[in-house]
């Protein structure tokens, strides 16, 4: 039997990523709004598309929980996209409402399902589905690291003109400002960036990638990045739904691991059948230690403004 995706969200990055999956052709899709007829709207359209693409995904749009029933993964986009000079922190209150009813309903109706949160800011939002799914941590993973990690790649590759396939990084840490782009560790084909980029441009580099997404949301003038976010969420999917055990920095709930306890933070983890199959530890320096613990406070200060 095929599996089952659902995506709550049938915003750009729901949509987009209900998109990428439908071509994928690996599960069905059931795509989850709130607003009348417009995902079944955007899935009729998809589906349309199955014939030239190639694809038998049935993709379904819904305003019904029921029609999410037994979902193997459950994304959740719903709520609102950062505007622009707006922090991605100021989000937090608007959006712990839709993402607690959200998580209620995921739980009720594929209770054995992983969770992949999407809705900013990432790391609270993470934190709440987890709290509100009480779903082992296995089972609730934020994306963030792996669009930041992206960002940081397609510069890096951009500087050196060099392949993006061939850039190896890892962003760690909270989706926002404070967010730890690990430059000693960044290699193209295998050789440290320190080798190949001034230390002053990897900083003006590591700066852009922390300002990413407010890059897009000034370019654009209404709503934020969706197309590498996608992406990024359907590598994570590719990862479970494939069983690939691949390693790429999400939002875990630490126990202990690099010295966190008890809080959604960036790290490198391995996604297979299971969900996170293990939060890798990397080896840090003190001064990477400490922007990761200053991460980490920042996505605790967000936590308490929720109140959970
Ligand atoms: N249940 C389901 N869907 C909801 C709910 C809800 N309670 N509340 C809002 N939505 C839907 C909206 O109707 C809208 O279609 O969520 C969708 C959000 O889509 P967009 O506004 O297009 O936002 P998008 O760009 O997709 O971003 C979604 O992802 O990257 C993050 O910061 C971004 O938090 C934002 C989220």
């Amino acid at each position: 039997m095929r599996s089952k995706i659902t995506v709550v969200g049938a915003g750009f990055v729901g949509s987009t990523l209900v998109q990428r999956l439908a071509e994928r052709d690996y599960a069905d899709v059931v795509m989850f709004d709130i607003v009348p007829n417009m995902p079944q709207g955007k899935a009729l359209d998809m589906l349309e598309a199955g014939p030239v693409l190639g694809f038998d995904s049935q993709v379904t749009g819904t305003n019904s929980y029921e029609d999410t029933v037994g979902s193997d993964i459950v994304v959740i986009t719903s709520g609102f996209p950062r505007k622009p000079g707006m922090s991605r922190d100021d989000l937090v209150k608007k959006n712990q409402e839709i993402v607690s009813q959200v998580t209620e309903q995921v739980v009720t109706y594929s209770p054995d399902s992983i969770i992949i949160v999407v809705t900013n800011p990432l790391d609270a939002m993470a934190q709440l589905a987890h709290k509100v799914s009480g779903f082992p941590r296995e089972r609730v993973i934020g994306m963030a690291g792996v669009l930041d990690t992206a960002r940081f790649r397609t510069f890096i590759a951009q500087e050196v003109g060099a392949s993006v396939k061939d850039v190896q990084a890892y962003v760690l840490g909270g989706h926002g400002d404070t967010m730890v782009p690990l430059s000693r560790l960044c290699t193209v084909a295998g050789i440290p960036i320190a080798q190949l980029i001034s230390a002053e441009r990897i900083e003006q580099i590591v700066q852009r990638t922390r300002d990413g997404g407010a890059e897009i949301v000034k370019l654009l003038g209404t709503g934020s990045a969706y197309f590498a976010p996608s992406a990024s969420v359907l590598q994570m999917i590719d990862s479970i739904i494939l069983d690939k055990k691949m390693i790429m920095p999400c939002a875990a709930y630490l126990q202990g691991e690099y010295g966190i306890e008890g809080l959604y933070v960036g790290v490198p983890v391995k996604l297979g059948a299971k969900g996170i199959e293990e939060v890798v530890e990397i080896e840090l320096t003190p001064k990477e230690k400490e922007l990761l613990q200053k991460s980490a406070d920042a996505v605790k200060e967000l936590v308490a403004v929720m109140g959970i």
